[in-house]
């Protein structure tokens, strides 16, 4: 996995007040002190983004947001910039979650410009792709993901594809309880590596993470984190406990025993 650190991030989607949000951080920090094999960042809603990045400051686990504007400022009524989202203390920012996609009409040249946007203010996009039921039974999955991916990366350098995360989620697995199998998401993940080394090169294919999300929960984590192009997950439901969270990264952690800190 060529040192590939696993990155399980916590997206909370439309959950959580800030008094919620600020005591899950502080049992968490507690709980998840020691887990260096993996990363952890979590991603709370706007309003409880300043208090959570603050009760994580000086540890480990990172605070991302779950959507950005493309303009660092101006006229834009209801949106929150690149810039507000670095002083807020994030260090993550989802980009192009299906949800968006689905409910927000976000396009794969959307996702493109607000990448762009948040890289020079050294936030880590976490880009997500992924195909839908009824593609998947077409057997299109492959020139979904080919496509979301080609186009929400154009114009990127491979230095600046080799510092982000991408992350696989099935539409059909997301919030059902049907995970794709290890091996489904182990091929599809494997070819979105190749399509980035075909467009940016090796050295950026071999340093680009790769999560996979939809459904991920303790029980099958381990066996997803055992592929070897799977870096990590992004976990919605069972994000927001901090019994399953931390299963999660207790499983992750496991999974890649013998690369403690690496
Ligand atoms: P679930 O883990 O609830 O399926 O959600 C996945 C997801 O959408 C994470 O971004």
């Amino acid at each position: 996995m060529e040192g590939r650190r696993p990155l399980i991030a916590g997206n909370w989607k439309m959950f959580k007040t800030v008094p919620e949000a600020v005591s899950f951080v502080q049992e968490l920090k507690q709980a998840a002190a020691g887990f260096k094999g993996v990363e952890v960042a979590v991603c709370p809603p706007f309003t409880a983004l300043v208090p959570v990045a603050a009760a994580l400051r000086g540890t480990e686990i990172a605070a991302g947001a779950q959507d950005v504007h493309w303009e660092d400022r101006g006229a834009f009524t209801g949106e929150i910039s690149p810039v507000m989202l670095k002083d807020a203390g994030c260090r993550y920012v989802i980009i192009g979650h299906s949800e968006r996609r689905q409910y927000f009409g976000e396009t794969n040249e959307l996702v493109n410009r607000k990448i762009k946007a948040v890289l020079p203010h050294g936030l880590v996009p976490v880009m997500c792709v992924g195909e839908r039921l009824a593609e998947r039974e077409a057997g299109v999955t492959r020139q979904v993901v080919h496509d979301q991916t080609v186009a929400g990366l154009a114009g990127l350098t491979p230095e600046q594809v080799a510092g982000l995360v991408i992350a696989y989620e099935p539409v059909w697995a997301i919030g059902t309880g049907k995970t794709a199998s290890e091996e489904d998401a182990q091929q599809v993940i494997g070819y979105i590596r190749a399509v980035v080394r075909d467009l940016y090169g090796s050295e950026a294919a071999g340093r680009v993470r790769i999560q996979y999300g939809g459904s991920v929960k303790p029980g099958n984590t381990a066996g997803l984190m055992a592929m070897p192009d799977i870096d990590g997950a992004l976990v919605g439901g069972a994000s927001l406990e901090v019994d399953s969270f931390l299963g999660i990264i207790k499983a992750a952690a496991g999974g890649r025993a013998g690369s403690p800190g690496a």
